[in-house]
């Protein structure tokens, strides 16, 4: 008999996104021919802007030639792109890296997932709540926590991002091996200042911690106050592995295209005490696991960095910048309290007369015709709220938010 890894079954029945396709489906098929908007899972809308589209022709093309034909490329990605990101989104912000630190990948969501690996099976794992469950599930499929009772895993610090915060996640008391941060924040929208952000880089070096900083949402930051990457905080490439994507940024969801810096200062440590960069264990798993992203698609993502590339992102990025402004005020005008959408494409809602997340979810499906995000699905802390994404289109955008504001809660 094969013997299953036990802890899978600790988990969830099925992974949030997918509980709400298969609600979304049934409800379909039982309101044949009425239009169903959504505003529920962080996918884009808009297409690939043409700057990609024609690097991706182009690259097409160069791979049906002998002389241009690439087959495996280099784990890491092509130095072509990691250069092009490390001008643009670090030597451009005074931040000093090297193309060795940074990692293309096939998404942020599989290197988030993956990179726990790297640390003991005894860490302590910090994460916030409400999370992106991906943090919370994948160490549980690592066997780092204990079972789940009252909307808890054993075994993990969690931090509430309540209210009364600000959804701003405050310093445990107890020492983490890992803390997982992701600002702009999904689900909440809420983004850490510098000060905010500080606090946690300074905490993590008096506590030898590591911070996994998930950044993916860089492009939507409008505050002043806001950083764009924890290295802009002193001391932060001796604590931290930031994450990023092109997928909400330029429309990658489909094209799948991210990146993970791992600094060459940040070092953990075996049971002997012996120090290892993390930045070659890293390079060691992806050259075992991985093996690297297509041709096309680093060239294409290498097009989102040329001037007219980012000219033509930064116009859809202010669509969905509209549309988190058109529902914020369709929220307001039907009573509800909203929070998040100003710094992040997520709106994070506070449910009406004390409606469970999941309840909220069936009446704005049945009234409205108007998909979202339980809040409960990201955690305990979740449960009363609920998330919409500003990444549908304008038109359809435009449209849910007149149902909802139309909504007598
Ligand atoms: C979300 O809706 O939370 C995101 O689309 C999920 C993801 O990026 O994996």
């Amino acid at each position: 008999m094969t013997r299953l890894n036990e802890n899978y079954l600790k988990l969830p029945g099925s992974y949030l996104f997918s509980e709400i396709a298969k609600r979304v489906a049934a409800f379909k098929e039982a309101h044949p021919g009425e239009q169903v908007i959504s505003l529920g899972i962080g996918d884009v809308s808009r297409p690939l802007v043409p700057a990609v589209v024609a690097a991706l022709h182009q690259a097409s093309d160069e791979m049906g030639v002998a002389e241009t034909f690439r087959g495996y490329g280099p784990e890491q990605g092509y130095l072509f792109l990691r250069e092009a990101i490390l001008k643009h989104d670090y030597l451009a912000w005074g931040i000093n890296l090297s193309a060795d630190e940074i990692f293309v990948s096939d998404g942020a969501k599989s290197d988030v997932a993956n990179f726990q690996e790297l640390f003991a099976q005894s860490s302590c794992v910090a994460l916030q709540d409400p999370v992106y469950p991906v943090y919370l599930d994948t160490n549980v499929m690592a066997g780092r926590t204990g079972e789940f009772a009252n909307g808890r895993f054993g075994g993990i610090i969690y931090l509430p991002c309540t209210e009364e915060n600000g959804f701003i996640p405050q310093l445990p008391r107890e020492r983490a091996d890992v803390v997982y941060l992701c600002s702009p924040n999904n689900p909440t929208g809420a983004a850490m200042t510098r000060a905010e952000l500080k606090k946690w880089v300074d905490w993590a070096a008096a506590n030898g911690s590591i911070i996994l900083y998930d950044s993916a949402y860089e492009a939507f930051i409008t505050g002043a106050d806001v950083p764009h990457s924890i290295y802009e905080i002193p001391g932060a490439d001796k604590v931290a592995v930031e994450f990023r994507s092109f997928s909400k940024t330029a429309g990658f969801t489909g094209m799948r295209c991210a990146y993970t810096v791992v600094p060459k200062a940040l070092c953990v440590y075996d049971e002997l005490g012996a120090k290892h960069s993390l930045n070659a264990l890293w390079l060691r798993r992806q050259t075992t696991k991985f093996n690297g992203v297509p041709y096309v698609i680093q060239r294409a993502a290498e097009a989102v960095f040329s001037p007219q590339g980012q000219a033509q992102i930064r116009e859809v990025i202010s669509g969905y910048q509209q549309n988190a402004r058109v529902i914020l005020g369709a929220l307001r005008e039907a009573g509800l309290t909203a929070f998040g959408g100003v710094n992040a494409p997520y709106i994070w809602l506070k449910t009406p007369k004390g409606l469970d997340s999941w309840a909220f979810f069936t009446t704005l499906l049945s009234k409205a015709r108007v998909v979202g995000t339980p809040g409960v699905g990201f955690g305990a802390c979740g449960e009363g709220y609920f998330r919409l994404t500003a990444f549908n289109t304008p038109q359809l955008t435009q449209e849910a938010a007149q149902r909802i504001a139309g909504l007598k809660f």
